[in-house]
């Protein structure tokens, strides 16, 4: 596995005008996501949906790769084409969610470390088999009084960075997530001493386990107001607190910065992009890795019928091309009327 592979896989990744669409739901997470639209999760229901999203025409244009979960990177269109060998015929790189989710720490009340590590070199093996050329592992922190802990930031920082070595061995990029929660009533300043504290000790522990920067991807969290705040940051200061502890925490040897949305609407997600994109240059891409932005309008418009797929698909090609827009900071909001002409 020359080294260069990975540099260029994660470069590809963060091309011009392009993003990644996160469609790594576990069972349990599009069950939810199903339950919202009241269409039953069944393997096939779960097929459909991918199948409608994956085939989308015209969208590679705007999507670079795609995280799948271990049940889609085994499934195929309706025409029987294995999912990643679709992808690929379309430019589009396929990815893995390789972690098996944030699980009690132990000695830690309401803390979480991420698990997988247990036999993942050689599951590694076996998705760059399936056609994987990159992999995912998100890590997620709490912000209250007392968390989150030391112990806990350094604990997932340790293992992501674990995880990010045995990607490499496997020749295939690691997207490194630690995300921090945005779920409570703390203010931006609380979300973005967290960042910077969770960014720091994920450096050192990549830098110490040996990890070859320029083939990683970081997918963070944006710097935002809690939730719960009534007062909230509005979209420049969330673009300025963000960018400020990226340029101090994020070595420029990474070649790009690809966010999660975390819960933020879609049109949220897409205005803060594209605001730190237009207060650029950076010395890393700035660009998305959306699960919930990417898919919400779509999933909405499908309600699980055949009929609505041709519509679920212009909702998702339209959300695609307002972040391929926000990448270089020449999104508009008055560009979302656009979504009933495409
Ligand atoms: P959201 O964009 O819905 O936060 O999902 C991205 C993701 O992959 C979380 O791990």
């Amino acid at each position: 596995m020359a080294a260069n592979e990975l540099h260029e896989t994660a470069k590809a990744l963060v091309a011009e005008g392009k993003g990644i669409l996160a469609a790594d739901e576990s069972t349990g997470t599009i069950k939810k996501r199903f339950d919202s639209i009241g269409v039953e999760s069944t393997e096939e229901n779960r097929r459909a949906y991918r199948d409608l999203l994956f085939t989308t025409e015209g969208v590679e244009e705007f999507i670079s790769g795609v995280i799948l979960y271990d049940e889609t990177i085994r499934q195929s269109t309706t025409d029987g084409t294995p999912f990643p060998k679709l992808l690929a015929s379309k430019g589009i790189i396929p990815g893995i969610k390789v972690d098996t989710g944030a699980k009690p720490l132990a000695l830690a009340e309401g803390e979480t470390v991420t698990e997988g590590l247990d036999g993942l070199r050689e599951r590694l093996q076996e998705y760059r088999e399936l056609g994987a050329r990159f992999a995912k592992w998100r890590a997620t922190y709490s912000i209250d009084a007392n968390r989150p802990s030391e112990y806990c930031v350094w604990v997932n920082a340790h293992a992501l960075a674990r995880y990010a070595a045995l990607c490499q061995e496997a020749g295939l990029v690691p997207i490194v997530e630690p995300e921090v929660l945005m779920d409570g009533d703390h203010d931006i300043h609380a979300s973005a001493k967290t960042t910077g504290r969770v960014l720091n000790a994920v450096y050192t522990e990549l830098h110490d386990q040996r990890i070859d920067l320029y083939g990683t991807l970081l997918k963070p969290n944006m710097v935002l107001s809690g939730y719960d705040t009534p007062n909230r940051a509005g979209v420049d200061e969330v673009a300025d607190t963000s960018l400020d502890e990226y340029h101090r925490h994020v070595p420029a040897a990474v070649p790009g910065i690809v966010f999660l949305s975390g819960g933020q609407s879609d049109e949220d997600a897409t205005a803060h992009l594209n605001a730190m994109n237009a207060h650029g240059p950076h010395p890393w891409q700035l660009s998305f890795s959306y699960g919930r932005a990417l898919q919400a309008p779509a999933l909405k418009a499908w309600q699980g019928k055949p009929e609505n797929v041709e519509a679920a698909q212009r909702a998702f090609y339209h959300r695609a091309k307002m972040n391929s827009a926000a990448r270089s900071g020449l999104y508009a909001p008055e560009m979302e009327r656009e979504a009933v002409a495409v």
